[in-house]
């Protein structure tokens, strides 16, 4: 019991465990020891970034992808999901509308879709780039090879979120078709870093078949990455997937994972993700109250919002949405924080 304590009270210290010290913690959960390093995650977290709560506004750019991980509801063969994506000009209109609510980051997500070739991406990164100069632009568009990643850099893109999904590789062939490695993600993820943009990792927690060492890997992995973000949420199922019948991650065990990851990387950007807000109707708050630093509400086009469906019933309106940022910045203000108007880089 003890032991658990002076464990969390070292990585404190440290930021740093072996890979059986992160497998206790792991296995070792309770809610007094959740409780104790919530805490100290957001004590350490209020030391860097005070109270502020950073917003980013997601576009979901297209529902296409020519993968067909798992887990995904977008995965290429559920033939059940209707298909779009946006043209440049409604993205566009997305950063319009989001710029006028006050968001200074537009994060661009879609599945792996060529359509957006790294032409078509460039010059509308330029165009964003040009109409909003005060603004960050942050695309979540999956694997592509270092010189596309170099070119959208170039073209003024900032940061670059790619999931690891798994840091471990028996894991990975696990959860995604045997196209995709965790190599070439590795690969990715060293690449976008090595060429210049603030880039993030992450995984999901309680998906099929992790066990308290992969969870561990995944930890020690971004303690030696230090990625300037990192998104976790739960894993939940989605019903035209071969893991429909798989339960879903908890909010409570994904909650202590943002307090742990708090503790090995305190300057890091963390995100109380859809996922999180989508099992619990108070799920992102209890993110943030756990370390969490940062939001992404939704800023798609209304009607393309019910299609972009990762998993079963993914929240896309109420305080999840852009339009409603007044009920967001409530619900922030009720447990002691505010959200920031601005790019909400990291500080290192
Ligand atoms: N449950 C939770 N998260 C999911 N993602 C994809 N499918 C699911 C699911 N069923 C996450 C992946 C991906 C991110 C965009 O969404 O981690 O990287």
């Amino acid at each position: 019991m003890n032991h658990i304590f002076s464990l969390i009270d070292k990585l404190e210290r440290e930021h740093s465990l072996s890979l059986s010290e992160y497998e206790y913690l792991i296995s070792n959960r309770t809610d007094e020891t959740a409780q104790y390093i919530a805490e100290k995650a957001v004590r350490i977290r209020k030391s860097i970034y005070s109270n502020k709560v950073y917003i980013r506004g997601l576009i979901e750019i297209s529902n296409i992808c020519k993968n067909d991980c798992l887990y995904c509801g977008i995965r290429c063969s559920n033939h059940t999901c209707d298909r779009y994506r946006l043209s440049p000009e409604q993205i566009l209109q997305c950063c319009y509308d989001g710029y006028k609510l006050g968001f200074r980051t537009f994060v661009m997500q879609g599945g792996e879709d060529p359509y957006f070739t790294d032409e078509l991406l460039c010059e509308l990164i330029g165009n964003i780039k040009k109409a909003y100069p005060d603004c960050a632009v942050t695309l979540s568009l999956g694997e592509r090879d270092r010189a596309s990643y170099q070119r959208l850099f170039d073209a003024g893109a900032d940061r670059y979120l790619l999931r690891h999904e798994t840091a471990d590789t028996l894991h990975y062939s696990k959860l995604h078709p045997k196209e995709l490695t965790l190599a070439n993600r590795m690969r990715c993820l060293r690449d976008l870093k090595d060429i210049g943009f603030q880039t993030g990792c992450g995984f999901m927690v309680g998906s099929p078949y992790q066990t308290p060492r992969y969870i561990a890997e995944d930890l020690q992995f971004i303690e030696q990455f230090k990625p300037d973000m990192c998104g976790i949420g739960p894993f939940i199922p989605h019903k035209d997937t071969p893991f429909r019948d798989y339960p879903a991650g908890s909010v409570d065990f994904t909650c202590y994972l943002l307090s742990i990851i708090r503790l090995l990387h305190p300057p890091v950007l963390l995100p109380a993700t859809t996922a999180l807000g989508t099992l619990e109707p108070n799920g992102r708050e209890k993110g943030i109250l756990s370390g969490a630093n940062v939001v992404m509400p939704n800023l798609s086009p209304t009607d393309v919002r019910s299609k972009y469906m990762l998993y079963n019933n993914k929240l896309s309106s109420g305080g999840e949405s852009a339009q409603h940022i007044k009920e967001l910045a409530d619900r922030m203000e009720a447990i002691g924080y505010q959200i920031a108007m601005t790019r909400g880089d990291i500080k290192l």
